[in-house]
């Protein structure tokens, strides 16, 4: 196996759907600001669900986030 791999692997955030990090952080960018409006937008989270916690983490990471 080469480095690629490992890089690809550990950027997706969900493997179901193939959504990366950078996916949804531009998905909240552009306004979806839920985990139901970023499932809506990229279908990160309708597969099998075991991505949704890492989701929940970077939209409250991100500075669109209310608190
Ligand atoms: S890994 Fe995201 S829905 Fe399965």
């Amino acid at each position: 196996m080469n480095e690629n791999f490992f890089y690809q692997r550990s950027e997706k955030v969900c493997l179901c759907k193939d959504v990366t990090e950078e996916e949804i952080l531009n998905s909240i960018k552009n306004g979806n600001i839920t985990v139901e409006a970023i499932a809506d937008d990229t279908e990160a989270t309708t597969g099998c669900g075991t991505c949704l916690p890492e989701v929940e983490k970077i939209l409250k990471n991100s500075r669109y986030y209310n608190k």
